[in-house]
């Protein structure tokens, strides 16, 4: 059945409306369902909410149970192996329903779509789409094929921006914060990492898109916004004359949007830390004293086998300067154990960093060969010795981020109200640190940027008290 009114004879061929032409022709005969489940990095979730928004516009409402969807969407990630092999079992749990329903579709988005491509369909016939992130902005036209009945994969890196053709998001209901991304893919190349070939080149968008992106965002309520990019701080797009602009610029002109209160940006390489965004931190009280900033190894040995290009001592110089610009920076990081040729002076340099730095919060991982990166052909450290690594590591990090915690209680922070807490009469919302906070809040304060004491430190979150 073709869902498409505008191709019965039944629609005149009536020039399509200059604005909004393409999508004029595309009502709906009944409301379909979609249900998107997200996995990975940040700049998925930006992605689902973007497939969200071009679904809409073909009439699918979002839903959140799988049982009632006609188009179920995996928006996967393939970092590491385990969060790839996550995708096919849940690929397997959802094939019964495709039985109880023939008119399922069952679509795979994402970095794993873009890595393993026809593999997916040929490992699990249930799936009828596999889009890659660089062709969202096709999934209603691949709908359309795959409802005639075709196994449709698309993994091109087109020509076009796919920006440009996806329409604005449509989230349910109110958000106070928001993800934005500026900047996609990877030129590093760093030797375990497969962001570069499933996201593919760096591309920075421009920025006036940016811009009105954040004022459409700001008009809908969004007080904060984060800044996204597997390299975010390597942004260098187009500015309204010509001239590239860097993030930091970008932050400055995004600050002077009124009703914007807080700004973010992530991920970070060190080595794209420029001055001017080290000074911006210094300057401009919109942009939050937090920064994630993996480092991934603290041995100049392994940071070199990894293709970092920098050295630990070029990090903890760096980390300095920050922290001379803006005294408060919580800083948090990445870090890899186990990659191929680490010993244990090697993993003894990492321990010694992470006890410089000091971090507020920190993600570690044990290394996961990713088929056609340099480092998965090398010879593996054994698993064992990944994971007592791992467990040492994930101890000094806990401890470090249980300080952090403790040291705010008794302090005075600004809190940005996101949602109702788990307790009745509570809100929760992120500090400037970007720490959970829960407060007795009335609702009547949700959305707002308030005063409050923190009280108290528990295991991932803080709680404080409104101060009058
Ligand atoms: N662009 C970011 C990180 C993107 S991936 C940057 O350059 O820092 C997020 C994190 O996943 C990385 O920082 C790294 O710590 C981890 N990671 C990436 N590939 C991995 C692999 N093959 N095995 C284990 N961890 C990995
Ligand atoms: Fe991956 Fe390195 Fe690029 Fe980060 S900088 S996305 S870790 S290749
Ligand atoms: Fe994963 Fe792709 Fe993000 S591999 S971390 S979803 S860029």
């Amino acid at each position: 059945m073709a869902a498409d009114g505008g191709m019965t004879a039944r629609q005149p061929a009536a020039a399509p409306k200059a604005a909004d032409g393409a999508r004029e022709d595309t009502a709906p005969r009944r409301e379909r369902r979609v249900f998107i489940r997200t996995y990975g990095c940040q700049m998925n979730v930006y992605d689902s909410e973007r497939m969200l928004g071009a679904l809409a516009a073909r009439g699918y409402a979002p839903t959140d149970r799988p049982e009632e969807a006609d188009l179920i969407l995996l928006n996967t990630c393939h970092i590491r192996e385990k969060a790839a092999e996550k995708v096919y079992s849940e690929l397997g749990r959802l094939k019964p329903l495709k039985a109880a329903k023939p008119d399922l579709k069952i679509g795979v988005a994402g970095c794993v779509a873009q890595a393993e491509g026809e593999e997916i369909v040929r490992r699990q016939p249930a799936v009828d789409v596999v889009v890659g992130p660089q062709t969202y902005h096709r999934l209603p036209e691949l709908l359309m094929r795959a409802e005639a009945g075709e196994k449709v994969v698309e993994t091109e890196f087109p020509a076009e921006d796919k920006f440009d053709h996806l329409p604005a998001a449509t989230p349910a209901g109110r958000r106070v914060s928001a993800f934005l991304t500026v900047q996609e893919g990877c030129d590093k190349f760093c030797a375990f990492c497969v962001v570069p070939y499933t996201r593919g080149a760096e591309l920075s968008r421009p920025v006036e898109k940016v811009l009105a992106e954040a004022r459409r965002l700001v008009a809908e309520g969004v007080r904060e916004i984060t800044l996204l990019g597997q390299n975010v701080n390597a942004y260098h797009g187009a500015g309204p004359n010509g001239r590239d602009w860097s993030l930091a610029r970008l932050v400055l002109a995004l600050a002077e949007i009124d009703g914007l209160d807080r700004i973010r940006y992530t991920t970070s390489h060190p080595n794209d830390m420029s001055d001017d965004l080290i000074a911006a931190h210094r300057d401009c009280d919109k942009l939050m004293p937090y920064l994630h900033l993996p480092v991934q190894s603290g041995s100049d040995r392994i940071l070199r086998a990894m293709n970092r290009r920098h050295s630990a001592d070029d990090y903890l110089r760096l980390v300095e300067r920050i922290r001379a610009a803006r005294p408060d920076m919580l800083m948090s990081g990445d870090f890899i154990v186990g990659f191929p040729g680490e010993s244990d002076a090697d993993f003894a340099a990492t321990m010694a960093l992470v006890e410089k730095v000091g971090y507020g919060q920190a993600f570690s991982f044990k290394y996961s060969p990713r088929p056609g990166t340099p480092a998965a052909g090398r010879e593996q450290v054994p698993e064992a010795v990944k994971a007592e690594r791992l467990a040492a590591l994930q101890a000094v990090l806990a401890e470090q981020q249980r300080r952090a915690q403790e040291a705010m209680v008794g302090r005075r922070v600004k809190v940005l109200f996101e949602r109702p807490g788990r307790l009745a009469g509570q809100l929760v919302g992120r500090s400037e640190y970007l720490h959970a906070v829960h407060v007795e809040a009335p609702a009547a304060l949700m959305g707002e940027i308030v005063e409050v004491e923190i009280t108290r430190s528990e295991s991932h979150s803080l709680a404080g008290r409104l101060v009058a």
